[in-house]
């Protein structure tokens, strides 16, 4: 089966961020880039300028995750700066549905990121408008936290609903994704990975991603949910 792994940016020197970006080309599928506002969540990243840079400058397609306020303004954007996917969270978004129409006539992929205190369920409606659902694994703001397994639950809920409804939405996991997790995210339904210090923290990021991939290729193909 087909999955994707995303490099998260955040966790690379920003001080030579294109050259980061290239060292993973031809590996990672995306690269997940996080834009953080210092409003919806603590912390501060880069915004359009730098991402409409990057993808003019980079090969890999960009995984945008916006961790900002008011997405209904800001995140169609992102999508015109010529994105890949463009990520919103549900909890910073007053119309989701219209954001992810937005986000698709504007020419990218739609996905809608949930944090961990968030329930599903709610959302479940909004499913047909969207590319991808994006179940936060630690709490958004930082990279290098520790894995939430209980999260996994929401993935198992979303893979069954994907799978009855015979739906083309990919299931992202973001937060602690690693050797040590990745096999437990594929079992659960996940097939789109961010891994941020799991790959720019070691030697080689590029053997970091063929690690990931396989483990999350044989535990996704013995799954419940790919039989
Ligand atoms: C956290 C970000 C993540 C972060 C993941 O809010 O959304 O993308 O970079 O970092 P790791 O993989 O180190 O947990
Ligand atoms: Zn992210």
């Amino acid at each position: 089966m087909g999955l994707r792994i995303s490099p998260s940016i955040l966790s690379a020197d920003f001080g030579h961020l294109v050259d980061e970006c290239e060292r993973v080309s031809g590996a990672a599928d995306w690269l997940h880039v996080d834009v953080m506002d210092n409003h919806f969540v603590p912390n501060l990243t880069l915004g359009l300028p730098i991402v409409e840079s990057l993808i003019a400058q980079v090969t890999t397609p960009i995984d945008c995750h916006l961790m900002i306020s008011d997405a209904d303004r800001w995140a169609p954007g992102y999508a015109e700066a010529g994105a890949a996917s463009v990520t919103f969270h549900v909890e910073a978004a007053a119309n989701p549905r219209q954001v992810a129409r937005d986000i698709r006539a504007a020419g990218a992929r739609a996905g809608m990121a949930i944090k961990p205190g968030t329930r599903i369920e709610e959302y479940i409606d909004v499913i047909d408008e969207l590319d991808m659902v994006l179940i936060m694994t630690v709490e958004p703001g930082f990279g290098g936290q520790s894995f939430m397994s209980d999260q996994l639950a929401k993935v198992r809920t979303l893979r069954e609903v994907i799978k009855n409804k015979d739906l083309d939405v990919w299931i992202q996991v973001d937060g602690g994704v690693s050797v040590k997790t990745i096999e437990q995210c594929a079992d659960a339904g996940a097939d789109t990975f961010v891994a941020g210090s799991a790959v720019y923290n070691t030697q080689d990021p590029v053997a970091a991603i063929a690690q990931l991939r396989t483990l999350a290729e044989t535990a996704s193909d013995s799954s419940w949910w790919c039989k």
